[in-house]
């Protein structure tokens, strides 16, 4: 897809179809002057439709308007909310839900007009004309993704694959935006990636078939990758880990990717490692899980799609920052070799571990790769997994539960994920609740009594970091049951984007 910014007025830029963001307040005066020419070239109607509550403010609400004296044929006319609660978040859901609301129809160039006014006013001003161009060429591109495609041949009902983008910004400076727009593209593209692999079936990605999806992506983009298989891990230590892939038929893999020498450090002076965890399939092993949804478990190693997915995104914005992503991937299953209720494993940091509840096994394979990538040389680090059903019970769909420690880095992390419009609530991690994962064997347990198990999953994983860490719960934020207008069912490709602005950072000292 070609990407274009343009200065020019949204009534002369040819394209099948102009969106034209509508907002519950009057725009400002270049705004309304845009708006006031747009309708007086299409006889009234934009103003006619909005009389009849046809166009509407309310968010995502469309309808579709021949253009008329104008060089684009149609006219998108999307609600855009209130000024004042227009973000990030709704700026690139805007962009996707109008990518979606194009489904089935034949087009190839889609222009989209930004006011000023959203520029001017998003997130309380403080987002930027180029931040706007950035998260709305994202969303047009995420928008663009079809999981329905995934095992089927093309689909009349798909959003359409465009020729070109077109963003209108009239009078602006287009250079910085073109640049800012382009990174949103490639972006975009990193959380296709990111959801594609995780949307697919477990009996189609298997810890192996992963680690070969990451040795294409690794070959294509330049990228060093290690795949660590079940013979090396175990010669090395790796306990926690080894002990949840045991009772599948496909063995485990360890897939390291890397940028950049040895020792080598960004801008800022450190070595981010990207851990994403890779359940391929979570029945719970031994501890085996309810029928009701179990289904929804293959979608258990989207960390691990994710980080993958982000190592490449920002080997594509930044070919030389210094970056790792590790992703250990297993199918936790129940069988005559799994792992057992009350077995001690070893970790490769020496702890010792009861595995009190086989299901409790993300926090197994984390604790190994957290105590790899340090290994690895890894100064600072950021983990993604689904790993608790606690966090969707605490926060919904919506909001992504997040540790970490010390609070600057943690504070970091979650002010680069606000630049990408994604959302985060710190969980405390309280030592108290310590003593309820004592073990009598063991130097503790891999989960405990149910009450604050939230909290009590963090202080376990926090067991394998001795340097600044975050823990991002992505259980409820990973995917969706339902249909949204800015997104299909599935993988939302949720924390990618955080991932990347975050790596970014290093290009560029403090
Ligand atoms: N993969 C699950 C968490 C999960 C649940 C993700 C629902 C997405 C939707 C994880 O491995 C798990 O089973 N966690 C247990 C932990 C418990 C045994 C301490 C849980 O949340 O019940
Ligand atoms: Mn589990
Ligand atoms: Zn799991």
């Amino acid at each position: 897809m070609q990407i274009r910014v343009v200065s020019d007025q949204p009534w002369s830029v040819p394209a099948d179809v102009l969106a034209v963001p509508v907002l519950a307040e009057d725009p400002g005066p270049a705004d309304a002057a845009v708006l006031a020419e747009l309708d007086r070239r299409m006889g009234g109607t934009i103003a006619e439709y909005r009389r009849l509550g046809e166009v509407a403010p309310k968010p995502y609400h469309s309808a579709l308007l021949r253009g008329r004296e104008m060089a684009p044929g149609w006219v998108l006319a999307i609600g855009a909310g209130e000024v004042g609660a227009f973000d990030r978040l709704v700026a690139y859901r805007l962009a996707a839900a109008i990518e979606r609301r194009l489904a089935g129809l034949h087009v190839s160039r889609l222009a989209i007009w930004l006011p000023s006014t959203l520029a001017a006013a998003g997130d309380a001003g403080s987002m930027s004309a180029t931040d706007l161009a950035m998260l709305v060429t994202r969303g047009v591109v995420e928008g663009e993704y079809d999981p329905a495609l995934i095992y089927r041949a093309g689909s009349d009902e798909a959003p359409p694959h465009l020729d070109e983008l077109v963003l209108v910004v009239p009078g602006a400076d287009v250079a910085p935006l073109q640049a800012a727009a382009e990174r949103g593209a490639v972006i975009g593209e990193g959380a296709r990636i990111a959801r594609d692999l995780a949307n697919r079936a477990s009996n189609d990605v298997s810890p192996e078939v992963l680690a070969d999806a990451a040795t294409d992506l690794a070959k294509a983009h330049g990228l060093s990758i290690d795949v660590i298989g079940p013979e090396r891990a175990t010669e090395m230590g790796m306990g926690m880990f080894m002990a949840v892939g045991r009772g599948s038929d496909n063995p485990p893999r360890l897939i390291v990717l890397r940028n950049g020498a040895d020792g080598a450090r960004d801008a800022r002076g450190r070595l981010l490692a990207l851990v994403g965890k890779g359940v391929t399939f979570d029945s719970g092993g031994i501890s085996i899980k309810p029928a009701d949804r179990m289904e929804e478990m293959k979608m258990d190693k989207t960390g691990a799609c994710t980080v993958i997915a982000a190592i490449v995104t920002a080997k594509r914005l930044a070919p030389d920052l210094p970056l790792l992503a590790l992703a250990p991937a297993v199918e936790n299953m129940p069988g005559p070799h799994s792992t057992r209720p009350g077995d001690i494993v070893k970790a490769l940091n020496g702890k010792v571990v009861e595995v009190q509840n086989t299901d409790a096994e993300g926090r197994l394979i984390l604790g190994d790769a957290l105590t790899y990538a340090e290994r690895l040389g890894a100064t600072h680090l950021v983990d993604a997994a689904t790993l608790t059903g606690a966090v969707e019970r605490a926060f919904g769909k919506q909001v992504t539960g997040a540790f970490g420690t010390p609070q600057d880095w943690y504070d970091t992390v979650v002010a680069a994920g606000a630049r990408q419009g994604e959302r985060y609530w710190q969980i405390p991690l309280v030592d108290d609740y310590v003593r309820d994962m004592e073990s009598w064997y063991a130097d503790f347990q891999n989960s405990g009594p149910a009450d604050g198990s939230l909290v009590k999953s963090g202080l376990f994983l926090r067991e394998f970091v001795t340097r600044p860490w975050v823990h991002l719960d992505i259980a409820g934020t990973a995917y969706m049951r339902r249909a949204t207008a800015w997104a299909p069912r599935g993988a939302t490709g949720t924390a990618h984007a955080t991932m990347v602005e975050l790596a970014l950072e290093g290009v560029t000292g403090a």
